[in-house]
C-alpha cells in the first residue's frame, strides 16, 4: 500500500520522501502555531480599552460648576489631602509621608481612611502621627470573592469611599497611596474645576507609557450619590480586574480625566522606562511613587514592618541593591525624609510602640 501511494506522489512532481516529510512538518507546525495563538486569545483575553470599549457609566457634567464659582479654591476649608491604611505594614510610611506633608506647608486637612478590623491601635498610632486624622471605613470586597484581582490589590476597592468624604465635608480632594513621598507643595491641584484628574501610568513590560492613568494619585470631587452609582458598576462595568479599583475609574471616567503631568506622580517605573525624561522632571517632582521598591518594607514579597531603628539602612540598602542601583537616589531621599520624621516625632512614635499590634483592637 505505501509503496502505491508513494508513486502517486512521485506522479504530483514530490519525487523524495524527504519533500513529503517536510510538508507534513510543516502543517504541523502551522496548525499548532494556530492553537497556540487560540488559547493565548482565550487565556490572555486582551482587556478591554477604555476608549474603543467605551460606555456610559455616568452623566457627570464635564465642569464642576461649584469649584468654578469658588473665588478662592486653594484654600476652600472643604480642601481634604487623604491616604488609605489597610494594613499594618504601611504604618511607618504614612508617618512619613505626613511629615513630608508637614515640610511642604500644606494648608489642606488630612484624612487617612483605614479598615478598622484589619489594622492595630499600634499602627493606628504610628500612621497618624505626624498629622493624618484617622478615618474608619467599611471595606468594599472585590467582585468575585477576588478572582482575578492582583493579591496586593484586594483591599483596594475600599479606595472608592473617597467619594464619600463628601459627607466629612471634602469638595476637593488629593488622595496620595500610602507608598508615596511629598517632596514639593501641590496645592494648585485643589483649584482645578474638574471632577477627576490623575497621571498617565507607565508599565515596565513592552506596554511602557500608556494613556490610562494610575490610581496611586488622584484628584477628585467627592459626591456621596456619585459613590453610590460607581459602586453599583463594580460587578457589571468591562474592566480589567487584575487592577482592581484603578481599572475600574478608569473606565468609569474614561473620557472625562484630566491627565496630570508626571511631577504629580513621579512613579519610579517612569525611571526605569526613561532615566532621560525622569531628569526632565525632576525638579518638577511634587510626589514620588515608590511603586517598583518600597523603601519601608524588607523586599517585594515580603512586606512584613521593618523595625523602625532599621527602617533607614534598609531603604538605602534596597536603593544600592536592587534595580542595578537606580533609584539609590529616591531611595536617600526616603530614608532622609524618614530620619526626619523619626527625629522629629521621636517621642510619640515610640509611645505607639507600647500599644497592641493585633489588628482589630479598639483604640482605648
Ligand atoms: C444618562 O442619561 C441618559 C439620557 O437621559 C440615560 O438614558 C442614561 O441611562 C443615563 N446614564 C446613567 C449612567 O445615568
Ligand atoms: C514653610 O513655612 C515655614 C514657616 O513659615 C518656612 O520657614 C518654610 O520656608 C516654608 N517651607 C516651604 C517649603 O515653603
Amino acid at each position: 500500500m505505501a509503496r502505491v501511494r508513494w508513486k502517486s506522489l512521485y506522479a504530483l512532481g514530490l519525487d523524495r520522501p524527504t519533500s513529503w516529510s517536510w510538508i507534513m512538518w510543516t502543517a504541523i507546525f502551522s496548525l499548532s502555531l494556530n492553537i497556540f495563538w487560540l488559547i493565548r486569545a482565550f487565556v490572555h483575553r486582551t482587556p478591554p480599552n477604555v476608549f474603543s470599549d467605551w460606555e456610559q457609566l455616568h452623566n457627570l457634567s464635564l465642569v464642576n460648576e461649584d469649584a468654578l464659582r469658588d473665588p478662592n479654591p486653594i484654600h476652600n476649608h472643604g480642601n481634604v489631602i487623604a491616604t488609605s491604611f489597610f494594613t499594618d505594614e504601611f504604618a511607618t510610611a504614612i508617618a512619613t509621608l505626613g511629615h513630608s506633608l508637614n515640610r511642604v506647608n500644606t494648608t489642606a486637612r488630612r484624612l487617612m481612611m483605614y479598615i478598622p478590623e484589619q489594622v492595630s491601635p499600634r499602627g493606628l498610632c504610628l500612621a497618624s502621627a505626624t498629622g493624618f486624622q484617622p478615618h474608619p471605613v467599611e471595606r468594599i470586597a472585590p467582585p468575585d470573592d477576588g478572582k482575578g484581582v492582583y493579591q496586593h490589590f484586594i483591599d483596594q476597592y475600599t479606595k472608592l469611599r473617597l467619594w464619600e468624604l463628601e459627607e466629612a465635608g471634602a469638595r476637593g480632594v488629593v488622595y496620595l497611596d500610602a507608598d508615596t513621598l511629598v517632596t514639593r507643595n501641590f496645592d494648585e491641584l485643589f483649584a482645578l474645576p474638574y471632577n477627576i484628574a490623575a497621571t498617565p501610568d507607565v508599565y515596565t513590560n513592552k506596554k511602557g507609557f500608556v494613556i490610562q492613568f494610575n490610581a496611586g494619585v488622584l484628584f477628585l470631587r467627592p459626591d456621596a450619590a456619585l459613590f453610590r452609582d460607581i459602586v453599583k458598576t463594580i460587578p457589571t462595568a468591562k474592566y480589567w480586574r487584575h487592577e482592581a479599583e484603578q481599572a475600574l475609574l478608569n473606565t468609569f471616567y474614561a473620557k472625562d480625566v484630566v491627565r496630570l503631568p508626571y511631577a504629580y506622580n513621579a512613579n519610579l517605573a517612569i525611571k526605569a522606562r526613561s532615566p532621560g525624561m525622569w531628569e526632565g522632571i525632576k525638579r518638577d517632582i511634587r510626589i514620588i511613587h515608590y511603586t517598583m521598591v518600597k523603601p519601608f518594607t524588607r523586599d517585594n514579597k515580603n512586606y512584613a514592618l521593618v523595625p523602625m531603628g532599621e527602617l533607614e539602612a534598609n531603604a538605602r540598602r534596597r536603593g544600592k541593591s536592587e534595580f542595578g542601583g537606580i533609584f539609590a537616589e529616591e531611595m536617600e531621599t526616603w530614608a532622609q525624609a524618614w530620619r526626619e520624621t523619626y527625629t522629629t516625632y521621636e517621642a510619640k512614635l515610640e509611645s505607639c510602640m507600647l500599644l497592641s499590634n493585633k489588628p482589630g483592637y479598639q483604640l482605648q
